[in-house]
């Protein structure tokens, strides 16, 4: 079989180690022949490719980003789209896709299976907010990154006695905030699923004061005050129509300023979140993820994703990865909650 390989979305570590899997395993055991797609679905699209053999994918186990480079392309949205991949996918003699990315790619990959393209789904978002898995592979390096940065900032606050604000990713989920939150000990974690009384992040802000420690808090890009979305600025729409956001962490700065009268700075991590090496578990989970699509893929189990369901990795139809997303529920927020303040 010749199978076509792309990368969408959000960059994420771990997405080589994916790459690297499938093209190891397919090859090597099953012979099959790769193509590699550039940018995510602007490949098919405009029938953009790259060799992806063996030797293609030595030595890229612990690199970042992906060699194959990606985009928020939506096929949907262009002018015959969905007519072009599937001319380009023919043209080239493609005859399935192993398409690994978040709710937006994978998105296009469940319509594409609908319509009878051989597709197979990996599901990749630092977010971790893909409903059907336990875990999605590039989480553990951000959570990290955010922990690593979150420790520094505890140590120059106290010098300071200033309140520091970090605003992480995640505009739906609050998966990193949470985790990288209650890692490294912060005294607030804000999420998009608990919209915050800025009055309450006052009071926890001063009661730190009061102990003598310098608070830090924890807000996720998508996080809210209660009964206003005045605190997020729209970046405009990407192709997928979601808001590019950023603006939580210095409103909140200048309101705790305004009520506290103590000095607040905030630190946006960005796409720091995102680059650099995946860690162990990140680059297990992938290569995993990895081999196991190419079994999908050389059992003809097409329209499906695989999944970590405990430690075992499972399959399960693209379109149950893409209907919901996985949100923080109140009762995991509510033990965070008992370190505030
Ligand atoms: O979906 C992953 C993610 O990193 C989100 O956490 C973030 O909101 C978004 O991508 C940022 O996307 P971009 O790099 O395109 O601005």
């Amino acid at each position: 079989m010749r199978i076509g390989v792309l990368t969408g979305g959000g960059d994420c570590p771990g997405l080589n180690a994916v790459i690297r899997a499938v093209v190891r395993k397919g090859a090597g055991i099953y012979g099959h022949e790769f193509v590699g797609f550039r940018d995510g679905w602007r490949g098919p699209l405009e029938g953009t490719t790259m060799p992806l053999g063996i030797p293609d994918v030595r030595g890229i186990l612990p690199r970042g980003g992906t060699i194959l480079g990606s985009s928020r392309t939506n096929p949907f949205k262009e002018e015959r789209g969905v007519e072009r991949v599937t001319e380009n996918l023919h043209r080239l003699g493609v005859d399935a896709l192993v398409a690994i990315g978040g709710e937006d790619t994978l998105g296009v990959a469940t319509k594409l299976a609908e319509r009878g393209v051989h597709v197979v789904g990996v599901p990749k978002t630092i977010d971790n907010d893909l409903n059907a898995t336990d875990y999605t592979f590039g989480f553990d390096t951000a959570v990290n990154i955010a922990m690593e940065a979150i420790d520094r900032l505890h140590t120059t606050a106290e010098s300071h006695h200033r309140a520091l604000i970090v605003e992480v990713m995640g505009r739906h989920a609050g998966w990193i905030a949470l985790h990288a939150g209650m890692a490294s000990g912060a005294n607030v974690i804000l999420i998009p699923e608990q919209p915050f009384s800025v009055e309450r992040v006052c009071a926890y802000v001063e009661s730190r004061f009061q102990a003598h420690y310098a608070p830090i808090i924890v807000v996720a890009e998508g996080a809210t005050p209660s009964g206003s979305g005045e605190a997020v600025l729209e970046k405009g729409l990407d192709a997928f129509g979601h808001a590019r956001l950023g603006g939580i962490g210095e409103w909140l700065a200048a309101e705790i300023e305004k009520n506290t009268g103590k000095e607040a700075r905030t630190t946006v991590l960005g796409h720091i979140q995102r680059g650099g090496t995946p860690t162990a578990f990140d680059r297990m989970l992938a290569t995993r993820f990895g081999l196991h699509a190419i079994d999908a893929a050389s059992e003809n189990d097409w329209g499906k994703m695989v999944a970590l369901r405990g430690t075992d990795i499972v399959r399960v139809p693209l379109a149950d990865a893409t209907t919901e997303l996985k949100l923080v529920k109140p009762e995991l927020y509510a033990e965070a909650e008992v370190f505030f303040g």
